[in-house]
Formats: structure tokens, sequence, C-alpha cells
């Protein structure tokens, strides 16, 4: 049932291109406008959206980081993100014109269903993100995006995220869609690339033998630090989270301008760290992001950086370099987090550890 590989979290990692075609299947309409029928919210509703929150726990919770850079570029609309488990005891602002989104891969998380009832109590929308048909999550929300990635076996999400990530595309393109507003012209130009993530994706595991080669190289690595920048930081954090759960090795995940704020005081002899750069199209932080990998090289970093193809920029500061197609900045979680999963997959591995029944863990966690 494994289909040939050695966990389910590397099958799960090897569906990801199909998870998002499916996820994406039936919801666009060829001329660039999303049909999300499913999502049974009346238009009305939607233009009176004032505020989103979007509540998750773990893996579900750093697709959510993601998705408030793109749904407020594409709708200006506010969007905070939160734990679910902080969400629902600090009395948020909440009434009918606030959009909750709540993503759940199992759709049983008790943390993320709290929140959601907290949330319909005080008279909000919710909408849900969820991988499975008809559990607890969906069926009291108010509507929902089913994720169509296939049943998730391995604890790590893997294809759940990715799929999470799409869903999140969808809902912020359809309120901008719905919503009328400045971004016409680029909302069939994201929906187009949305169709292009399956092949990019692809494209990203065709390269992975080099990613686990370094993986088996990194077995007695006793930390991890993961730099990123805008979209790239909750890339970075959820890195960190598959090693932790993983590989059992301490892994932090920063905000790359953060550095000198306190964390590269860890960085020593040795210390991996893993860099992912932002496109080069975004000037600016490219620039900076790769005199972040400078900086730390010089205290004596292993650098593992993820670029895109192309960018020689950060050659001379990788010790290894890891390519990935280019995307639209939005979008570039999609591709740059694949190795992240493959690297900690192959750590936790050569370190001779269950990868698909990490210890202490379950795959949906069903008390607060
Ligand atoms: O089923 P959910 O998406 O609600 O689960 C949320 C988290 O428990 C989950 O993402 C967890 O962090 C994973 N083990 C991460 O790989």
């Amino acid at each position: 049932e494994k289909g040939g590989f050695d966990w389910f979290m590397l099958k799960e990692i090897a569906e990801q291109p199909r998870a998002i075609a499916d996820t994406l299947l039936g919801r666009t309409d060829g001329q660039g406008k999303l049909v999300l029928d499913e999502v049974r919210l009346t238009d009305q509703d939607l233009r009176d959206v004032d505020k989103i929150f979007v509540v998750a726990c773990g893996t579900a919770y750093h697709a959510g980081l993601i998705a408030k850079y793109a749904i407020e570029h594409w709708t200006r609309i506010p969007v905070e993100v939160e734990v679910a488990s902080e969400f629902r005891y600090r009395d948020p602002v909440l009434d009918r014109s606030t959009l909750v989104v709540v993503i759940s891969q199992s759709g049983e998380t008790m943390d993320t269903l709290m929140a959601l009832r907290h949330a319909k109590d005080q008279k909000a929308r919710v909408l849900a993100i969820c991988n499975a048909n008809g559990s607890t999550i969906p069926r009291e929300s108010d509507a929902v995006l089913y994720t169509h990635a296939g049943p998730e076996v391995a604890v790590a999400s893997t294809k759940g995220f990715l799929t999470q990530l799409v869903a999140c595309y969808l809902v912020g393109l359809f309120l901008a869609q719905i919503r009328g507003i400045k971004y016409e012209d680029e909302v069939a130009a994201v929906v187009a690339e949305l169709h292009r993530l399956p092949e990019a994706v692809a494209q990203v595991l065709e390269q992975m033998e080099p990613v686990r080669e370094l993986g088996r190289s990194m077995a007695e690595a006793d930390r991890m630090l993961f730099l990123g920048r805008h979209v790239s930081f909750p890339v970075a954090l959820e890195g960190a989270l598959k090693l932790k759960e993983l590989a059992y090795i301490h892994a932090e995940g920063f905000a790359a301008g953060e550095l000198k704020h306190g964390p590269i005081a860890v960085v020593d002899e040795g210390t991996p760290v893993v860099v992912v750069v932002p496109p080069r199209a975004r000037d600016l932080l490219h620039g900076k992001v790769v005199s972040n990998i400078q900086e730390v090289r010089a205290r004596g970093a292993r650098t593992i950086v993820i670029a895109e193809e192309g960018d020689e920029d950060v050659v001379p500061y990788a010790d290894h370099v890891i390519r990935v197609p280019r995307t639209p900045t939005l979008l570039a979680p999609v591709v740059t987090t694949v190795p992240l999963q493959v690297l900690a997959c192959e750590i936790a591995d050569s370190r001779g550890f269950d990868v698909d029944q990490p210890r202490n863990l379950a795959k949906s966690v069903t008390v607060e």
C-alpha cells in the first residue's frame, strides 16, 4: 500500500502534483475565472466581509500564514492568522462581517473545532478548508472548500499542506473576483500560474536525489535554523516543524530580517542553516536575503540554499544549492516547501526513526 516507497510520507510527497491538480479540478472555467459554487456563502455575504481570520494548528497554521500575504494582496481585506488554541481563549473581535477561515486536514482537530464554534457563537461566517470529507469541522462550518489530496496517512502533513495552500489561493482569488477590485487582470494571470504548479512540483521531485544524499549527510546535526522572508518565512517555520517532528532535532524558523536581533548568536562552526531565497524579481528582498546567507556563513554556518533556477547570486555563499522552478512570488511556497519535506524525511530515516509514526504524535489531535 506504500506503492513501492519506503514510507507513506515519501509516497504522499510524490503524490503532490496529482493532489494539486485534483484540488484545482473543476474550480476554474478555462477563461481564468473561478467557479466555486460549492462555497455556499452568498456573493453579498462575501462582499460584506471586512476582516478575515485564518485559524488552524501546526502545519495548517503555516498554510494560513502564507494565505495572509496572498489574500491581503489580492483583496485588500485585512487578514489575521492565529493558532486555534490561542484564538479561542482571547476574546477576538468578531461579528457578521468577519470571515473566519478554518484550515484542517483531518477536520477533527479539537482546538480548531472549538475556535470555529466560538466564531459561530459570535455570528462570524465560517469557511472550512478541509481534506476529510464529512468530518466534524466542515459539517459545522457555514461553507467548505475541500482539498482533494486523498487520504494522508503519515503523521507529518505534506500533500495536505500543499493542497491547503492551493485552496487558500482559490479563496483569495475568489474574493477578489466577487468584489471586483483592482487585481482583476492579475486574477486571471494567477489562475493560469496555479495550473502550472503540478508540473513545477513534479520538476522539483525529479531533482530530489541530491537532497536525499544531503539529508543522509546531516544525520548527526543537533540543531538547525531555517530562514526566509515574506512568504518564505512561513515556509521556514514549516521546514523547522517537519524536522522537529520527524528527526527530533531542535530546529527553529526565523524571518531572516530578525537574524541580527538575536538568532545569529546561536550560529557557530558547522551549524546547518537552511535559507529559502525569494525570487530575484523581488529585488530588494532578494539582495537582503543573499546578505543574510553571507552573514551566517561568515560565522561558520553550513548553508543550504533553496533558490530559483538561474539565481547565480547565491552560489558563492552556498554550501549546497537546491533549485526550484520559477513561480510567481506568492505561489513560491508550493515549490520551495517540497525539498524541506524530503530533507526532514531523509534525515529522520538515516537516524533510524519511524518516519510515518513519530514519537509522541498522533495524526489527528482530538483533545484540547
Ligand atoms: O488535521 P489538522 O490539519 O487540523 O492538523 C493540524 C496539525 O495537528 C497538523 O498539521 C500537525 O502539525 C502535523 N503533524 C504537521 O505535520
